[in-house]
């Protein structure tokens, strides 16, 4: 029997679990084409929120179609432009000679070819060597959506993961201006932008002096609570003709501060140790193995950081909250005060904490917190 806990891909149908609210949300956001911004830290269940309503709203709602494109493989502009020029065309066109047509249409000046690959029924898109310096050709593909919406008859959400990835283009800034000017023109268009790093997506979307300034709501994304997790985890385990209290389910969602991902991981392998009934020493071997398979990775890590910069992240750790107090910048050997700032951005920079609303912070990853605490601090 294979485990009824995934991680590390979409969850999807009843791997998801929870978010009634922010399906709701952007359900209704979609269908009245109202953009969206998503931010969280990574694994906490972006893709498969988006995914989930795109797959709701295709039931649900004929008159929109939701487009998905990821890209996080998209080094420069002209990928970005491939990207997304393939995820629309597919998206308005379900079977693929259809597909090849709309290329035609849409596309022919470009002399794009189209690579079908028959067994899946997928088809890659890439264009002719004139693609780049044709500027002209840019426009017309962040213009496709539009196109597309007036023929079909259909509006079109188009949802863009890992959007953060813009930043490292040629110039973002002269790239967001082209987006926007394009996008805001768009009257049977929405547009879903979602991505992880939430010091740049806040620079992109909530600065005063930049193009996508009050470009549409703005949704962080939050955990699942542990009551969720305890439900869904009890069920899981029951389908399987296993149990597991519900205390011990709330053990594991703690453990891992009901983070999506190491909730799911740690779920999994507590299932893999499992007979019958699932036992406390049964959660601590498995979080021990989980934080044990780590350790070459955080130790990597620690590598790569001053002693400052880990002793802040020891006191992140340990709670901390005033980090500008005397006792706490003498305890942890900080330096002045005038360091904080400095190590707050360097830590958010590297991904490794995120500042929460109310300007709380915390580790992104609780297995590294616990590491840090009880493992690299003991050594
Ligand atoms: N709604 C959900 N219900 C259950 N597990 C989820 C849910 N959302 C995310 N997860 C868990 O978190 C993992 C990462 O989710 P993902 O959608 O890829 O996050 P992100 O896009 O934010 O990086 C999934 O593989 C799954 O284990
Ligand atoms: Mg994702």
């Amino acid at each position: 029997m294979g485990t009824p806990f995934i991680y590390g891909r979409i969850a999807d149908s009843s791997n998801f679990t929870n978010r009634k609210k922010e399906v709701e949300l952007l359900k209704r956001n979609f269908s009245s084409l109202v953009n969206t911004i998503i931010i969280s830290p990574r694994r906490w269940g972006k893709t498969s929120l988006v995914n989930r309503v795109a797959q709701r709203l295709a039931e649900e709602d004929k008159s929109i179609l939701i487009c998905q494109v990821d890209i996080f493989n998209c080094r420069t502009e002209e990928q970005f432009y491939l990207a997304y020029a393939t995820a629309i065309l597919k998206v308005s066109h379900s079977a693929w000679d259809d597909f090849a047509a709309s290329v035609r249409k849409y596309l022919g000046r470009l002399l794009p070819s189209v690579t079908f690959s028959d067994m899946a029924q997928t088809c890659e898109l890439s264009f002719g060597l004139d693609f780049k310096d044709n500027k002209m050709t840019f426009d017309e593909i962040l213009d496709l959506p539009q196109a597309i919406s007036r023929d079909s008859g259909k509006k079109i959400a188009v949802c863009i993961d890992e959007f953060q990835n813009i930043n490292e283009y040629d110039d973002p800034l002269a790239f967001q201006r082209k987006l926007r000017s394009h996008w805001q023109k768009h009257t049977d268009v929405c547009y879903c932008l979602y991505g992880s790093k939430r010091h740049m997506l806040l620079d992109i979307f909530h600065n005063y002096n930049m193009p996508f300034y009050k470009f549409g709501d703005i949704l962080f994304l939050e955990k699942i609570p542990k009551e969720d997790w305890i439900e869904f985890i009890r069920k899981k385990f029951s389908e399987t003709g296993k149990e597991i209290s519900g205390e011990l389910c709330g053990m594991i969602a703690d453990r891992m501060k009901n983070h999506p991902y190491y909730t799911q991981q740690l779920s999994q392998q507590v299932w893999f140790r499992t007979g019958k009934i699932a036992s406390a020493e049964v959660v601590d071997e498995a979080f021990s193995d989980i934080t044990g398979q780590l350790s070459l990775l955080f130790a990597n890590i620690i590598d790569t950081l001053t002693p400052r910069q880990i002793n802040f992240l020891l006191a992140v750790a340990d709670g901390v909250t005033n980090f500008s107090s005397k006792e706490v910048l003498i305890k942890y050997q900080l330096g002045t005060s005038a360091n904080i700032k400095n190590l707050k951005k360097a830590a958010t920079e590297k991904d490794l904490v995120d500042i929460l609303p109310g300007n709380r912070i915390e580790l992104q990853d609780p297995v590294f917190e616990y590491w840090l605490k009880y493992i690299y601090r003991t050594r």
